[in-house]
C-alpha cells in the first residue's frame, strides 16, 4: 500500500538552487492521498483537550481547517499582514532572505484558550515560533504543534523546544 510520502513530488532546485521542494499541491490531487493527510493529522491531536486550530496562511489553511471541522473545534487564521480587517496582534520573523510579518485577530484568542497548530511543514520553525509567540501573547496556551512534513536538517525544534511537536514524514535534510 502506498503510504502518504509516496505521494510528495520533490522538485530539486526549485525555488532556489539547491533547495528541494515538496509540493505539496500533489497529495491534494488524489482523493485518496489527501483523506490520509487530513486523517493522519487528526489523529496525532484527535485524544487531545483543546479549543481552536490555528493554521497559517496559506498552506496552513488547507490542512488545519478539514481537521477542525472533523473535530468539531474553531478554526482561526494566521495570516500575512494586511489582511485582517479588524483590531490585530501581529510579529515579524526571520526568512531565509529578510523579513516577514503575519497577523492575527486579537479578538480570535480568548485567556485560557488551549490551541493546536497545523501547517504543511516545518522548515526552520520560525512561523511556528512566531505564531506560538501571537497566542500566548493574547493568553492561549499551545498544546501541540503537527505538520505533514518536517525537513529535519534545519533543526526547526530547537526553537520549540518545550513545546510538543509532531510531523508525519520526515525529510533528513533542508
Ligand atoms: C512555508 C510553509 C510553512 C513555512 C515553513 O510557508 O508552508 O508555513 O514556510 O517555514 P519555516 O519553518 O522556515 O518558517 P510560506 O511562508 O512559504 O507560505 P505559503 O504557506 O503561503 O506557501
Ligand atoms: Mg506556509
Amino acid at each position: 500500500m502506498k503510504k502518504l510520502e509516496d505521494y510528495v513530488v520533490s522538485i530539486p532546485d526549485f525555488p532556489e538552487e539547491g533547495i528541494i521542494f515538496r509540493d505539496v499541491t500533489s497529495i491534494l490531487e488524489d482523493a485518496k492521498a489527501l483523506h490520509m493527510a487530513i486523517d493522519q493529522l487528526q489523529e496525532k491531536i484527535e485524544d487531545i483537550d483543546f479549543d481552536i486550530v490555528i493554521g497559517p496562511e496559506s498552506r496552513g489553511f488547507i490542512f488545519g481547517m478539514p481537521v477542525a471541522y472533523n473535530l468539531n473545534k474553531a478554526f482561526v487564521p494566521v495570516r500575512k499582514k494586511g489582511k485582517l480587517p479588524c483590531e490585530t496582534a501581529s510579529m515579524t520573523y526571520e526568512l531565509e532572505y529578510g523579513v516577514a510579518e503575519i497577523e492575527i485577530h486579537k479578538r480570535s484568542i480568548k485567556p485560557g484558550d488551549r490551541v493546536v497548530i497545523v501547517d504543511d511543514l516545518m522548515a526552520t520553525g520560525g512561523t511556528i515560533e512566531a505564531i506560538i509567540k501571537l497566542i500566548e501573547g493574547l493568553g492561549g496556551t499551545v498544546v501541540k504543534c503537527v505538520f505533514l512534513m518536517e525537513l529535519m536538517g534545519l533543526n526547526g525544534r530547537q526553537k520549540l523546544e518545550g513545546y510538543e511537536v509532531e510531523s508525519i514524514i520526515q525529510y533528513p535534510g533542508n
